[in-house]
């Protein structure tokens, strides 16, 4: 087995104030080493930080590290190495590291804690607007489908067709034969980047940028080069130089719907990145996930309208709009790149289930409604955690976001992914900017969503001010109760 690098002293992330449970220091020592070698933070065979520097690192003495080790060793989640210190236990069904800091996303985490505010969800929580005949799969329904369709890794045919005159309508003709579906964006995403990043790919995408794309990017194996944007997107003039300098396999952006910023591009930029990408000969992908957010409801369609003298592939979801738990997304592309990405669904999972993609035949044409429904809900969201944030941490500052789910806060000093966990203590869930980061920049950012419920958006906004006093005072007393 493969014996994964030395754990540093800090690896748990965390002091002694903040270990979690009751009882003597030493058994939540050993809790916090066992809930972080679950999670994936450290693999079988993983050095622990010596006894002196964990002790150092988490302010406790030597004595309570010894005993937690001595604890999770008669347990056998460690083990002693004769001249090298302590390590994961290598016999045991861990299996090698995922730790956080390479999968910013942090997509499987827990759900929040009972009374924890999350500001970190873009989906609104409720499928309130829709009509339970259109939610309702009968047996008879799934009958039919049974006997129509078996593994279907393209999709079924008629949400195929439902997505192709989605984008037919929306001024961009589409045939069936050019949509995939799959599980989520998400796994959009990741097909993409596997398929183009085949050879050592470079991928430029904004930043910040999605995390969930600098996942996929990571886990394929690419680099990946940020660009900086303002409100209309991603800037000219870097992307021309970047295209000039490197080897770019693919140019990943939101164009109608920035994640975290809010930004939408504008018809003169599109124009703009448009003719760029057709002169350099480079495949964009346009995420639009967040696209039928945009406030002033004015979505320029999609960007493959614009570009037409260039290749771009434009990825959807039914998540923002009704329910991530769906999984449905897709791709709209060419017909010999769905060939392709078709393989790779193959090998991923043979195709999505069709219970889902039965009920996404049915919400397709509710899209333009639910939009409208959405729009207002976070606009209405939106202004008044604007307001409050303005009222209660005057010298925070964020751009007003043409759409989408985030507030891009900048703070004034401090370190944001501290202060997040500062945050977390006080009662509210929000996402430190350098894990939207192509480069660890954004370390002064917050990304804080609008999306719960407005006496929520309240109680955040009151435990974020409290929070942010604490910071400024060093201390880390959690406060749950308002
Ligand atoms: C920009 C963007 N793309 C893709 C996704 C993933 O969406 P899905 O739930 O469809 O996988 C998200 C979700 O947060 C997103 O914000």
């Amino acid at each position: 087995m493969r014996i994964d690098s030395h754990l540093p002293g800090n690896w748990l992330r965390t002091d002694r104030a903040r270990l979690p449970g009751e009882g003597p220091l030493y058994r939540r020592l050993a809790g916090a080493i066992r809930d972080a070698v679950c999670r994936g933070e450290a693999g079988a065979g993983s050095r622990l930080p010596s006894e002196r520097d964990l002790a150092r690192s988490l302010g406790l003495s030597r004595t309570t590290v010894v005993a937690a080790y001595r604890l999770l060793r008669e347990e056998g989640l460690l083990e002693s190495v004769r001249g090298s210190g302590t390590r994961v236990a290598v016999h045991r069904s861990v299996g090698p590291a995922v730790p956080a800091a390479d999968m910013p996303a942090l997509k499987l985490p827990e759900r929040p804690p009972d009374g924890v505010v999350d500001c970190q969800s873009s989906v609104v929580p409720d499928l309130g607007g829709v009509p339970d005949e259109i939610l309702n799969v009968t047996a008879g329904d799934l009958r039919a489908t049974a006997a129509d369709a078996d593994y279907e890794p393209l999709g079924l045919p008629v949400l195929r067709a439902a997505v192709a005159d989605h984008y037919t309508r929306l001024g961009l003709p589409t045939t069936a034969e050019q949509v995939l579906v799959t599980n989520g964006a998400q796994q959009a995403i990741s097909l993409l980047f596997t398929l183009f990043s085949r050879g050592q790919g470079v991928i430029v995408a904004e930043n910040p940028t999605y995390t969930g794309a600098l996942d996929s990017a990571r886990a394929a194996g690419a680099r990946i080069v940020g660009l900086p944007v303002d409100e209309e997107g991603v800037k000219v003039g870097a992307l021309r130089a970047a295209l000039g300098r490197t080897r770019v396999q693919l140019l990943y952006l939101m164009t109608a719907g920035q994640n975290p910023t809010g930004a939408a591009m504008s018809t003169e930029r599109r124009h703009d990145v448009a003719r760029l990408v057709a002169a350099a000969g480079v495949p964009v992908v346009d995420d639009m996930t967040l696209a039928d957010l945009a406030f002033d409801g004015r979505s320029s369609g999609p960007f493959a309208a614009t570009a037409v003298g260039a290749t771009v592939v434009t990825v959807g979801s039914l998540s923002k709009l009704f329910w991530p738990g769906l999984r449905v997304g897709w791709v709209r592309a060419p017909e010999q790149l769905i060939a392709r990405l078709a393989r790779l669904k193959v090998v991923a999972d043979l195709g999505s289930s069709h219970v889902g993609q039965l009920i996404a035949v049915r919400l397709l044409p509710r899209i333009a409604e639910m939009a409208a429904t959405r729009r207002e809900q976070l606009a209405v969201r939106r202004d008044l955690l604007s307001g409050l944030l303005h009222a209660e941490l005057p010298d925070w500052s964020w751009t007003r976001p043409r759409g989408g789910a985030f507030l891009w806060v900048r703070l004034p000093y401090g370190d944001a992914e501290e202060f997040a966990r500062l945050a977390l203590a006080h009662g509210v869930l929000v996402l430190p900017g350098s894990r939207t980061s192509t480069d660890g920049s954004f370390a002064d950012h917050l990304r804080i969503s609008y999306v719960a419920e407005p006496a929520e958006l309240r109680l955040a906004a009151q435990r974020l001010s409290r929070a942010w006093a604490a910071q400024g005072r060093g201390s880390s007393a959690p406060g749950l109760s308002a």
